[in-house]
């Protein structure tokens, strides 16, 4: 499909809110001892690396792989860990860190999943949540920005593996033929 991409968030909006997003997230986990940030890949690798810099509290960084369900759309999807995370997280304060929650059935499966491990709590901050199109509940902690159902890209999040790299939230428009 040709496409131009739009600028939705510019590159200094999503960089300050990060900003803020670590001030809060510092805040909330000042007490803390076993804090570790897990990124879920592949999307996550750009906003994670930001978040990362933004928390002023010695952290570790983990990160694993789910599987995309594609474009089915079935609503009993399966979601299964493809790469798991190289630590043990029992005792620790995990940190789920996501590029966007669409349907949430990525973030829930992953939450029941790591769950069952016993860490001591689980937190979610998300870049982006897109509550229109939200078929299981999820307890968001922290995100960046609510959008529209529009499909975006960029800071991390891909169109058929492409433009991950853009510094900013961009929409793909498709082009009139
Ligand atoms: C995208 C996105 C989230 C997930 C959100 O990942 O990065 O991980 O989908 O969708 P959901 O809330 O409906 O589950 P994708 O499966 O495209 O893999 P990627 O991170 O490698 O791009
Ligand atoms: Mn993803
Ligand atoms: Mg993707």
């Amino acid at each position: 499909m040709k496409h131009t991409i739009e600028v939705m968030i510019s590159e200094q909006d999503v960089q300050a809110r990060i900003k803020e997003l670590g001030k809060q997230i510092t805040e909330h986990y000042k007490d803390s001892t076993d804090l570790v940030m897990v990124g879920l890949l592949r999307g996550s690798f750009v906003f994670m690396a930001d978040l990362a810099r933004a928390i002023e509290i010695p952290h570790e960084v983990d990160f694993m792989t789910a599987s995309s369900y594609g474009n089915t759309m079935q609503s009993n999807r399966d979601v299964r860990i493809l790469k798991d995370l190289d630590d043990d997280i029992k005792g620790k304060d995990v940190l789920l860190v996501e590029d966007i929650i669409d349907t949430g059935n990525t973030l829930s499966k992953v939450c029941e999943i790591l769950s069952l491990r016993e860490p001591k709590s689980i937190s979610i901050c998300t870049l982006l949540d897109k509550p229109d199109r939200r078929e299981v509940n999820v307890k968001v902690d922290w995100y960046g920005f609510i959008i529209p159902d529009e499909f975006v890209v960029g800071v991390g999040i891909d169109y058929a593996q492409k433009y991950r790299h853009l510094p900013f939230i961009g929409k793909v428009i498709p082009d009139a033929e």
